[in-house]
């Protein structure tokens, strides 16, 4: 079997390489002979190389591809898809891009919201590694850890824990269809980070592939780079094959509930009153805001919305006494809250109908796409009421208009700011996240629902963070600078201490170490001096 199977193989290689020499080889063909050669398992052709024209091609590039605005016919495309199936696929199209002299781009989960890991705006052409074939998870419960691949999503890797242990889990994103691989080397924030920290915090090793094709660990790479990789932001580094990551303890029984107030029902004097106590609350607890428009309760009129979901990691009882205490405004009762395990809380909080089988995760799949511009602000000081009515307006002439309020303090302020590149900690009361969201590709759709969300942004510039104003780098924003032809170091850290603070000049220095040739590169990629 083995040697009539490298037979072909060889024969294979043979051939392909007469038609190199005998024809001008398209990028695709040299791409597929540098891999053929270079990975130490012969790769078929048929299950991880997609050209255009091919009928899987599409569906593969939009399989996880979150923000439709880089979908359009306009935006360039990848010149050839490569799904790796082995870590030595990884190495060997690192390898390979570079003999072939093309981009290179990589996506795990595929929820960039720039669009930065299927799209290249600035270079071509490129092309796309999906890591979506790597996704194995390896829970390890005596170990309190586990292993888990780029490509698997951060609900695979709740399911898979949930599967060992009931009173284990991670704290990271809310929306289970992230890729672990883009989310966890950003910062990873979720309902459990005032009592964990996020996801970036709490990372014991990693394996990845750097700019010469060497996979290197913990050990090998050293702290400067390993530091960097929790939390600098996506595709600066190398490519993170897989993290280990640290197990938590969660309760048997947590607490989730949801209650919604409108404007007509003191939802602004409400939001204040959250503003002055959610970053103080006992840490099991964790409150956001959902904000939105919605049909009011008079017909034809149309009203402000703010859903408070919570999860507390205990039971009931003891919520609804920290609550009569603390924020007795909210009027929590006790038929607003359901007790069930962790991984229920996940799905409830992720959006799933109750009762769905979490089974569901392991799909992988994003409940909704579609096309989005998004923006991010860090709050020191509550907004006073006045300044909530101005956004209350702004949100009446939006039409699909939303806002996530995140809760920080707990273990967020134990945190040093230089202990990893996300420095937003001790100081912020919450995250504000501004998005809207429409559903065509048209450009004048796009102008409007893009203006709208950069005014909103202007209004809130007297509430929010300053020098600098931060923002979440995975929350990722164009409109704050982006790497062109000459960009200098000024221009870059405009938006780079927005995102990482006096860190940037850390990440620049060990870029500049890791990296000197600026292999991994994009629209926001930390430069080397
Ligand atoms: C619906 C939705 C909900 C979200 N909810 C949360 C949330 O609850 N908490 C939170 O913190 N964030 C949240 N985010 C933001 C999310 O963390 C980022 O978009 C994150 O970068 C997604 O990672 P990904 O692998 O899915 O995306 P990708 O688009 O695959 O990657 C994002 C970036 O990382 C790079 N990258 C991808 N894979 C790797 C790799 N293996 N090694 C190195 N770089 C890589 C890409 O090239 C790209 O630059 C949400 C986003 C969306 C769209
Ligand atoms: C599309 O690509 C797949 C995988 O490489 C291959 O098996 C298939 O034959 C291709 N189809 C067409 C129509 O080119
Ligand atoms: C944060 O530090 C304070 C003061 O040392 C301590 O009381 C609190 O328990 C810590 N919080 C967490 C989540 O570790
Ligand atoms: C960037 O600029 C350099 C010199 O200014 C030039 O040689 C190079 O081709 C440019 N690259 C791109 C991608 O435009």
């Amino acid at each position: 079997m083995g040697s009539s199977n490298s037979l072909i193989v060889t024969l294979f290689l043979i051939l392909v390489s007469n038609i190199w020499a005998a024809t001008s080889q398209s990028i695709q063909e040299k791409f597929y002979t540098c891999i053929s050669v270079n990975s130490k398992l012969p790769i078929p052709f048929s299950k991880a190389f997609f050209a255009p024209g091919n009928a899987s091609y599409s569906s593969i590039l939009e399989s996880s591809a979150m923000n439709l605005r880089y979908l359009t016919p306009s935006v360039p495309k990848p010149q050839m898809i490569f799904t790796p199936l082995t870590e030595n696929h990884v190495q060997a199209a690192v390898q390979c891009t570079k003999q072939v002299g093309i981009q290179l781009r990589f996506r795990s989960g595929g929820h960039d919201y720039e669009g930065l890991s299927y799209a290249s705006q600035t270079e071509q052409p490129f092309l796309l590694v999906d890591l979506s074939k790597l996704r194995s998870v390896d829970v390890d419960i005596q170990d309190n850890s586990a292993w888990v691949q780029a490509g698997a999503t951060i609900g695979e890797l709740y399911y898979k824990i949930s599967q060992k242990s009931k009173i284990h889990g991670f704290p990271a994103g809310l929306c289970p269809s992230l890729g672990v691989g883009g989310h966890i080397t950003g910062g990873a924030y979720g309902s459990m980070m005032r009592k964990y920290g996020i996801g970036a915090d709490n990372v014991v090793d990693a394996r990845i592939v750097d700019a010469s094709g060497k996979i290197l660990d913990r050990k090998s790479m050293g702290e400067d780079l390993f530091w960097a990789i929790r939390g600098g932001g996506g595709a600066s580094f190398g490519i993170i094959l897989a993290w280990k990551v640290q197990l938590l303890p969660v309760p048997e029984t947590v607490t989730v509930f949801t209650v919604a107030k409108t404007l007509e029902q003191g939802a602004t004097k409400i939001l204040y009153r959250w503003q002055q106590v959610v970053d103080k609350l006992d840490e099991d607890l964790f409150i956001r805001a959902i904000i939105t428009k919605e049909n009011g309760a008079q017909k034809g009129k149309q009203t402000v919305q703010n859903s408070y979901q919570g999860l507390f990691l205990g039971r009931a009882d003891r919520l609804l006494g920290i609550m009569t205490e603390c924020f007795p405004e909210l009027g929590l009762t006790q038929k607003d809250s359901t007790e069930m395990s962790w991984i229920q809380s996940v799905m409830y909080i992720g959006g799933y109908p109750p009762n769905t089988p979490p089974e569901v995760l392991l799909q992988g799949k994003a409940l909704f796409k579609n096309y989005f511009k998004a923006k991010s602000d860090f709050i020191k000081e509550p907004i006073p009421e006045t300044g909530l009515e101005g956004l209350w307006k702004s949100f009446l002439e939006e039409e699909s208009p939303l806002m996530l309020w995140t809760p920080y303090g707990g273990m967020m302020s134990n945190i040093s700011e230089s202990e990893i590149p996300f420095p937003h900690r001790k100081g912020v009361i919450f995250m504000i996240q501004y998005l809207t969201n429409w559903n065509d590709a048209k450009p004048e759709s796009t102008t409007k629902h893009m203006d709208w969300v950069r005014k909103l942004y202007n209004y809130m510039a007297p509430y929010a963070s300053m020098s600098p104003r931060e923002s979440y780098v995975n929350y990722r924003d164009l409109d704050l600078g982006s790497n062109k032809n000459g960009t200098s170091l000024e221009e870059a850290s405009l938006w780079g201490t927005s995102y990482f603070k006096d860190n940037f000049n850390r990440l620049v220095n060990i870029k500049t170490k890791v990296d000197p040739d600026n292999f991994f590169r994009h629209e926001q990629s930390i430069p080397t001096l």
